[in-house]
């Protein structure tokens, strides 16, 4: 399969370029540079990232291109671009002129393969401290702006291009024409990696590493584990069992309706059912990390329970997806950030069980637009994220089955309150959900999504049963009851967040169906407080 190799020296954005260049159906990988990997006959190109870092620092990241510069497509951008300046015959200074944000790129070089089509002016977006005072051997300008001159060279007689702008990010307008050129023009790519040739090849490959043997899978309910069970169901039928937990945690009616709706898929699933479990081990536990440890393990043990009875099992498969694995290059050279799925724990080892990831290379926008190729339904693609230890860190204290059910009825007004809400069409309403200067609504940060309503349109929502009670009146009667929090949130990966400027006619009428529908409430509360300082859940 063709690809394109991300060198990442630790920029912000540098997952930015892997999603451009797979918008254009160009499949990529993106490596630290200190663990980079051969360069097999598929890689048609390279790309170095921007940087944190000077190249003129002593520790700068390093990378040895011997064997791909002149010989593959290489694209510098931002540190890339002073990088190959600084290695092969130019130089890099510290900057005077202010480099950063909006600036205009004027095209010297209209011809050349990198700028083909890009207007003679278009906005670019800059972003460094120090500039390219001269260029490398060979190299000439294609662009520059008003202050820096050596804004994009390209080295003649090789495939090998640098621009000291950001073409990955919204605000270059013209960047995506200049990535297309790179990777359509330059590198030849065909540009045909879509859901459908990625479905035909992953089922390949699962069959290949796993042939006749039984696999087992971990459902949550969630986008990522329903596709992977949908893929691995296809590619190998019922070798596949699923186990899907009920914890005693989950929303109104959610482990029947999900089971039903995985038995409507064709998948072989097991319901284990631990509730009681849960809640006797939880019982009278109110520290918040008490709780989630007393929920991680007996999730471990259930799954393992269930697990062991299915025989000549060999494979655990997971729906871990590309953000969980990409490891980040940190800015002192050493890899800072991997994230793993803990789901199940010890499990594989104990179990000598093996690891199958088929959405290991996915994008959580390309994990949906796989989902709905495999014909799942939109209402599971699109469902929000959900946390392992579910209602048990938004009941604030012990957790009771009273406590549950009253949780459980103001969670499912609200939810059911957000599809009711139609959006369709109302691009104005849309965007004031993200309140002034935000400009990410779920449906502009996914292109996948389509905000019908304002479930579909925002990150994550739910509500928070709180250890207060407060005085209210209900006829003419003193009640002294519960509080709940609504809380919705916008974001574009979980990290930050922001809360949703929801209308004020749809919070009254969440809040007066809850205060007389759900006994045991009197008052509503909305969550306005963003991430960081605050987090998502309460607890
Ligand atoms: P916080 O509360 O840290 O949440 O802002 C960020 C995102 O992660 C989800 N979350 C979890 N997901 N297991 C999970 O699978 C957990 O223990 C867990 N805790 C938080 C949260 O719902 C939000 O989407």
């Amino acid at each position: 399969m063709e690809k394109i190799l991300i060198i990442d020296f630790g920029s912000q954005v540098t997952q930015l370029i892997g999603r451009r260049l797979r918008e254009l159906n160009v499949y990529c990988e993106i490596h630290p540079f200190n663990k980079f990997p051969e360069i097999d006959p598929d890689v048609k190109g390279v790309v170095l990232s921007g940087s944190p870092c000077s190249v003129r620092d002593e520790n700068a990241p390093q990378v040895n291109l011997e064997g791909i510069k002149g010989k593959l497509p290489i694209l510098g951008i931002c540190y890339g671009a002073q990088y190959l300046a600084h290695k092969f015959g130019g130089s890099v200074n510290a900057s005077l002129a202010r480099e950063y944000g909006r600036a205009i790129l004027e095209v010297t070089s209209p011809d050349s393969p990198l700028l083909l089509g890009v207007s003679p002016k278009s906005q670019v977006w800059m972003s460094h401290g120090d500039t390219i005072a001269s260029l490398p051997d060979g190299a000439e300008v294609i662009a520059s702006t008003a202050d820096v001159v050596n804004a994009a060279y390209s080295i003649k007689g090789e495939p090998t291009y640098a621009v000291q702008f950001h073409p990955e990010v919204f605000h270059t307008t013209e960047g995506m024409r200049m990535l297309s050129n790179f990777a359509l023009g330059i590198c030849g790519c065909a540009g045909d990696w879509t859901p459908d040739s990625f479905i035909e090849t992953a089922v390949k490959e699962i069959r290949e590493k796993v042939g006749d043997d039984k696999v087992i899978l971990g459902l949550s309910g969630g986008v990522d584990s329903t596709v992977a069970g949908v893929l691995l169901n296809r590619a190998i039928g019922h070798n596949l069992t699923c186990i899907f937990v009920n914890n005693g945690l989950l929303r109104k009616n959610e482990f029947e309706d999900v089971l039903e709706s995985y038995k409507d898929m064709g998948l072989n699933v097991i319901g284990a059912d631990a509730s009681a479990d849960f809640l006797r081990e939880l019982s009278g536990v109110t520290e918040p990390e008490k709780k989630r440890k007393i929920i991680g393990r007996l999730f471990v043990e259930t799954f393992d329970r269930y697990a062991r009875k299915i025989e000549n099992a060999r494979w655990l498969a997971q729906g871990t997806i590309y953000p969980d694995v990409i490891e980040s290059a940190g800015i002192n050279g050493t890899a800072s950030k991997i994230k793993s799925h803990h789901n199940v724990g010890g499990l594989p080892e104990e179990m000598n069980l093996g690891i199958v990831e088929p959405l290991r290379s996915l994008f959580k926008d390309e994990v949906r637009r796989v989902g709905r190729a495999l014909g799942i339904r939109d209402e599971l693609i699109g469902r929000h994220p959900f946390p392992g230890p579910s209602l048990g860190i938004r009941i604030l204290g012990d957790v009771t089955e009273e406590k549950l059910a009253v949780l459980r009825e103001a969670d499912d007004i609200f939810i059911r309150g957000l599809r009711n809400y139609s959006l369709d069409g109302n691009r104005a309403a849309i965007e004031a959900l993200a309140g002034p200067g935000a400009s990410f609504v779920r449906s502009a940060s996914d292109p996948t999504m389509k905000a019908h309503n304002l479930y579909d349109a925002i990150w994550q929502a739910g509500v928070i049963l709180l250890p207060v009670k407060s005085v209210g009146v209900m006829g003419d009667e003193r009640t002294y009851e519960s509080t709940v929090a609504l809380r919705a949130v916008i974001s574009t990966d979980g990290m930050t967040a922001d809360w949703v400027h929801l209308p004020y006619d749809f919070l009254a009428d969440v809040s007066n169906e809850i205060i007389n529908k759900v006994r045991g409430v009197n008052r509503v509360c909305y969550d306005v407080s963003s991430k960081p300082p605050a987090t998502i859940e309460w607890e």
